[in-house]
């Protein structure tokens, strides 16, 4: 029998970084994987490789699109499904080995196998019982299946089998328009398919600030994806390697159906606890099947910790990786502490979407006395440049005291300039502040700083 200061049930994002984090603060760590590689959902069947094929199929997009206009003349390079596959699956194992690495450089046992939890302070991998003084349960998150559709991964297939069809279907059908949906119906909207997105309900991406989201739909629109919206889906028939789908529409509860080649079900995740033996142990839990923690990830047996999409919270790698620091701070005898205030979400289809804090939509529901500054890509000289004018950024601050409140962009590049708004409110910053902050030009970042000035004294491009 081993013995730990901290074993981690899990290597995705939350997992592998507590481990790391763990070591470099001194303690004896080793980290439990039935994977065959280590990175979970994320780097194995996930974000990585989902960003592999939405950047080579949007390099196919810029080919056949805007080449052309600036004087790039040729036929546009055709798809070799097979080469972007193993494209995809060679960042997959760049990526896993990369943390491989990371393990033996920081002397982080990797445990394989599925874990169980006896009792509190020991593991249980196969037939060997590990000890540790303290457990994390960095466990993750599976597909959420709707009733009446059977995934096949194959015809009817969830985000994991959409990373890997035997070939481009000719027309697929993507239930649910959230992140996995519109990501992976991108992507082969871009390789040629016919996409259909059917939608519960009335809007696409819930929760996402609502002048956002209306803009996001009309930008895919105009990339001829198409939405069935305020349907509910009843079943998937299955016939001879072909998918008929049934839904209700929400407002007359009128039947239709679609017929697809190939169906992605993307209609959310839930966690992910099976088979750890946390009934037994006592471990309470919230209703939605998370496991409950308090504020310090600490669950309701001593020694046991949880953390990422196991426990409640947006679904997220990088919320995953700032608990897995926290937590392994706290282990540490520290004050590990995550600003869940200020957790930006991202969706990377082509312009990105991305946003940060509140929306209008809660501003107004809390009766909170904001104003909004707006700044569209088109007003902005390098944007304009690339054939990215669509879309803007919009910051929402104090009406009183000008603190940013929340901010959301649609365009070029807004998942990397959404970070410095974040960092701007993880020091309370005002609009102001951002306004009076010198951006080089000629930037996508200027956006931002103008959508800054819109909050005062106003804009200089619009
Ligand atoms: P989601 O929760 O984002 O969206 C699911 C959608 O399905 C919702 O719009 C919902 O209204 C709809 N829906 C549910 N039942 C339906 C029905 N019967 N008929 C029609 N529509 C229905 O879930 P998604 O896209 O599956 O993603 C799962 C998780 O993974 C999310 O928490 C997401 O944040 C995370 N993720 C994040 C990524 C990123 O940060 N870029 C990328 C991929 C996933």
């Amino acid at each position: 029998m081993s013995s730990y200061d901290v074993i981690i049930i899990g290597s995705g994002p939350g997992g592998y970084v507590c481990a790391i984090r763990c070591a470099q603060l001194g303690l004896k760590v080793a980290c439990v994987e039935g994977r065959e590689t280590l990175g979970g959902t994320c780097l194995n069947v996930g974000c990585i490789p989902s960003k592999a094929l939405l950047h080579a199929s949007h390099q196919l997009h810029e080919a056949e699109h805007n080449f052309a206009k600036m004087g790039l003349k040729g036929k546009a390079p055709s798809v070799d499904w097979k080469q972007m596959l193993s494209y995809k699956d060679e960042v997959i194992s760049g990526n896993t080995s990369g943390i491989e690495f990371l393990f033996k450089k920081n002397k982080i046992g990797w445990i394989k196998g599925w874990a169980s939890i006896p009792e509190a302070g020991k593991v249980k991998v196969g037939d060997d019982v590990h000890e540790a003084k303290n457990i994390v349960i960095a466990s993750g998150s599976e597909v959420s299946t709707l009733p009446g559709v059977e995934i096949d991964e194959k015809v009817v297939v969830s985000s994991t089998g959409a990373l890997q069809l035997g070939k481009i279907p000719k027309k697929l059908v993507v239930i649910g328009a959230g992140v996995i949906g519109l990501e992976l119906g991108s992507v082969y909207k871009r390789l040629g398919a016919e996409v259909k997105v059917i939608e519960f309900l009335d809007a696409i991406t819930p929760g996402m600030d609502a002048e956002v989201a209306k803009t996001f739909q009309r930008t895919l629109k105009k990339q001829r994806l198409g939405f069935q919206l305020g349907a509910a889906v009843q079943g998937v028939e299955v016939k001879n390697n072909k998918a008929k789908v049934t839904y209700k529409l929400r407002k007359d509860d009128s039947e239709h159906t679609e017929d697809a080649d190939c169906v992605l079900v993307a209609t959310g995740r839930k966690p992910f606890t099976d088979g750890l033996g946390l009934s037994e142990l006592g471990v309470e839990m919230e209703e939605r099947g998370q496991i409950k923690t308090d504020a310090h990830w600490a669950t309701s047996v001593k020694g046991i910790y949880a953390i990422g999409d196991a426990i409640t919270g947006p679904m997220l790698a990088h919320k995953a990786e700032d608990e897995g620091m926290g937590v392994a701070e706290v282990l540490a005898g520290k004050k590990g502490h995550v600003n869940y205030d200020v957790i930006p979400g991202v969706i990377y289809t082509h312009p990105e979407v991305a946003s940060v804090g509140a929306t209008e939509e809660q501003l107004k529901q809390a009766g909170r006395n904001y104003k909004v500054g707006k700044f569209s890509f088109m007003g902005n000289g390098r944007a304009k440049a690339n054939f990215a004018g669509d879309g803007f950024v919009k910051i929402l601050a104090d009406k009183d005291t000008d603190r940013i409140l929340g901010a959301h962009i649609i365009g070029p590049m807004a998942g990397d300039l959404i970070h410095e708004i974040c960092v701007a409110m993880e020091f309370g910053a005002a609009a102001e502040d951002l306004a009076r902050t010198c951006h080089a030009h000629p930037t996508y970042s200027e956006a931002v700083r103008e959508a800054a000035l819109a909050c005062g004294d106003g804009p200089i491009h619009s």
